[in-house]
């Protein structure tokens, strides 16, 4: 049994990656500020799991989350491109120096390895399927702060010998991915429209492509990069190997939800990337990691999770 602190471990990522440590036995504590995290989230492993209420920007709160564990899973994040945008200083002060915060952190504790949530967005319009030797190419604050992260800490691997691995998450959905507001994930935003019969919005063409990844897989990426160290020090893509266009998701949702979606045009999104796709090889070659969800069996577990499962349902 390890002690595991999740950042961000009220949120979307975050709170599956608690139920699941607390299923194989761990010991889980999270640090969550509860701007996006919810308690609800949480409602399955109720009492099983310390939560301490605290910001990543505050380096006492980092500090005394820290102390005392074996693992750190760094899942808090701005996660929106578009909010990036139009506030780069607050991406820069959580992301990256919330980030550096939880380095420094997990340095002084004497952690056996942190795992860094990372983002795809870091390959902006690079080659398809992105490889992690490739160049990056941050198109949006976003994309930056994810990198940077990521450099600092490669940094302190390199440094101080503090083991660490960065999964390159690409987009990632499931049940508890928030649905309510413009800065949510694409499929929470679409099949939340869908249920409520209203309309979607594209920006652009809707043949800008996604890997979609299940988050149950997300997660046993997470478990495999703590419990080998083979991946130390390393980048990691985890997504599908799959891209699929935002019109193919909405006939996917049709077929799913029995519903037609009607769709509104908007101009394309400042620092949208147009493809994103992986190549999954050295997940697979380091960690034995490759996704088990297929696409349409995850889209039916979290449509499931919007019609029945969430208290707030007005999208
Ligand atoms: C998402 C994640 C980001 C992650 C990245 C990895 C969110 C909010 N963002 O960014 O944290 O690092 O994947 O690739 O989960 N779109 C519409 N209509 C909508 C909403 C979105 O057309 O109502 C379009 C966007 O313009 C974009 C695509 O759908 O082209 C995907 O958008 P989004 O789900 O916000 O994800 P990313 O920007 O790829």
């Amino acid at each position: 049994m390890s002690k595991y602190l999740i950042t961000g471990g009220a949120g979307f990522i975050g709170s599956h990656l608690a139920e699941s440590l607390v299923g194989r036995g761990h010991s889980v504590r999270i640090l969550d500020n509860f701007s996006t995290g919810r308690k609800e989230n949480l409602s399955a492993v109720s009492g099983r799991v310390e939560i301490l209420e605290g910001d990543i920007r505050d380096r006492d709160a980092v500090r005394t989350a820290v102390a005392g564990m074996d693992f750190v899973l760094h899942q808090a994040a701005l996660v929106s491109v578009t909010q990036s945008v139009e506030n780069p200083e607050e991406t820069l002060a959580v992301n990256v120096a919330g980030t550096l915060n939880v380095m420094q952190a997990a340095r002084e504790a004497r952690i056996r390895k942190v795992v860094l949530a990372s983002s795809c967005a870091v390959y902006g319009a690079g080659p398809i399927p992105a490889r992690e030797e490739q160049s990056t190419m941050p198109l949006s604050p976003y994309a930056a702060s994810k990198l940077a992260g990521e450099s600092f800490a490669l940094s302190y691997y390199s440094s101080y010998q503090l083991p660490c691995v960065c999964l390159r998450y690409f987009n990632v959905f499931g049940p508890r991915q928030d649905f309510h507001s413009p800065y949510s994930g694409v499929i929470a935003i679409f099949i939340a429209r869908a249920v409520a019969g209203k309309p979607v919005t594209i920006y652009g063409d809707g043949r800008q492509t996604r890997d979609f990844i299940y988050v149950g897989d997300v997660v046993r990426a997470n478990i495999l990069a703590c419990e080998s160290d083979r991946a130390d020090g390393r980048v990691l893509n985890i997504g599908s190997g799959r891209g699929r266009s935002l019109l193919e998701l909405r006939s996917e949702l049709e077929a799913l939800c029995g519903v037609r979606m009607k769709l509104e045009r908007s101009a394309p999104r400042t620092g949208d990337i147009r493809h994103s796709r992986c190549s999954p090889a050295r997940a697979r070659a380091l960690l034995g990691f490759s996704p088990q969800t297929d696409f349409r069996a995850g889209l039916d577990a979290t449509v499931r999770w919007q019609r029945d499962g969430s208290e707030l349902k007005t999208p």
